[in-house]
């Protein structure tokens, strides 16, 4: 093959961009992530980012992280475990696995890299992977990279994982991998009778709380205390990106797993430690979470209900998940691409989901209204959701998206 041949395999199809007559990847912010966020200098209203908490543009969070800039510098320009071991990343990891009830946690620079690197230290090629159909792409690639068998459920049924852990055979350990919410759909996995199937099989659970910390549990501490799981036998992982409004990936679990991934985690000892700074502003979440979790998961519900109402009012179908997430189901890529385009039209950022993220012609739009905005301009957004539902119905009639 040439090198233009090479190249030119590379080119993307812009097919559905032109037919939607929109791209939402990839827009520049102008702003921060608060109200209102600034594109293309337009105002906009932001449903998109997993800010749950409303804290990433919170002062005492940037306050924080300045301080651990000033202490410890920018970056620890090594990875973990040669240079960048500091006191302050040590203490945010024993800090964030008694946070959600575990015995021992380290801390990957993202989520993507934790889920990616679990499963090739702690698993073989003679293992057995079950695992969520809905599951996040960091965990099905995660699991692809082992080699082993990998066998998908079907989406929060146990039913149908106790019957594949009854038949699976012949291998060394089997894992059996959820999300605790799914990020696309805001369903909740069932992680108690999936815990007692664990048991009875005697595989191992894993399950991502990356929407669930800060967000599930009565004091925000995520999956685990949602479900009264005081001695979840598995591996948790989380991501620090979302509602706690930081970046960076947790794998937490038993002392012997932790150890062990301290040393044959690929992912965790080749890459750059999570600079000092986010382990401060992590560390300032916390302590928020510690003292204003309850008014702020109230604002989160209210808002959820307020949009999921105005939503269903004018005839969106949305899905019924329980988590804060509201998932609007918008059909073909191109009627999905649009959907959201009418939504940025009338100044609301939101997420559209297409194929591989969902299955094909299931798209999603999906909008997130975390705590931190305004109720005026939520009522504002709603009072806009007519107009934006009659411009997508009369643009599917018209132009016969798909
Ligand atoms: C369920 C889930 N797991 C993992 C990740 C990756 O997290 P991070 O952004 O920290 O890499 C995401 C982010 O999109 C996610 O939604």
């Amino acid at each position: 093959m040439t090198l233009a041949a090479f190249y030119d395999r590379l080119r993307l199809d812009e097919g559905l961009v032109r037919e939607a007559e929109f791209n939402p990847y990839y827009r520049h912010l102008q702003s921060w992530l608060g109200d209102p966020v600034r594109i293309d200098g337009r105002d906009f209203l932001n449903l998109a980012a997993n800010d749950y908490l409303g804290l990433a543009c919170d002062p005492r969070v940037g306050q924080a992280i300045t301080a651990g800039v000033s202490r410890y510098g920018a970056s620890l320009c090594g990875t973990p475990i040669a240079t960048g071991c500091v006191d302050l990343l040590r203490a945010l990891e024993e800090r964030l696995a008694a946070f959600v009830g575990l015995e021992d946690g380290v801390v990957l620079p993202s989520c993507y890299q934790a889920n990616n690197g679990l499963f090739t230290a702690v698993a073989g090629r003679d293992d057995v992977i079950l695992i969520d159909h809905f599951a996040h792409s960091s965990l099905i690639e995660g699991a692809r990279a082992v080699g082993c068998k990998i066998r998908p459920f079907r989406h929060n049924d146990p039913g149908h994982l106790e019957s594949l852990l009854g038949k699976v055979r012949g291998h060394r350990q089997a894992f059996v991998v959820t999300e605790s919410v799914f990020s696309t759909e805001g369903s909740i996995a069932p992680l108690g009778a999936i815990v007692e199937l664990c048991d009875r099989f005697g595989a191992v659970p894993v399950v991502d709380d990356s929407h669930g910390i800060g967000v599930l549990g009565a004091n925000g501490r995520g999956v685990l205390e949602h479900f009264g799981q005081t001695g979840f036998p598995g591996i948790y992982t989380a991501s620090l990106g979302k509602a706690l409004a930081n970046a960076g990936g947790l794998i937490a679990g038993r002392r012997a797993l932790i150890d062990h991934l301290r040393y044959y985690c690929p992912h965790l000892v080749y890459s750059t430690a999570l600079p000092p700074g986010v382990a401060a502003g992590v560390g300032a979440v916390l302590d928020i979470i510690g003292t204003e979790f309850p008014a702020r998961r109230r604002r989160l519900w209210e808002h959820r209900d307020t949009l999921r109402q105005g939503l269903a009012a004018v005839g969106f179908t949305v899905l019924s998940g329980e988590a804060p997430i509201n998932s609007i189901l918008a059909g073909t890529p191109v009627q999905t691409i649009r959907l959201a385009r009418e939504f940025y039209a009338a100044g609301l950022l939101t997420t559209p989901f297409v194929h591989p993220s969902v299955p094909l012609n299931e798209g999603r739009v999906r909008l997130i209204a975390g705590a931190g905005l305004p109720p005026a301009r939520l009522k504002a957004a709603v009072e806009a959701l007519p107009t934006i539902a009659k411009a997508w119905q009369a643009g599917s009639l018209v132009g016969g998206p798909g």
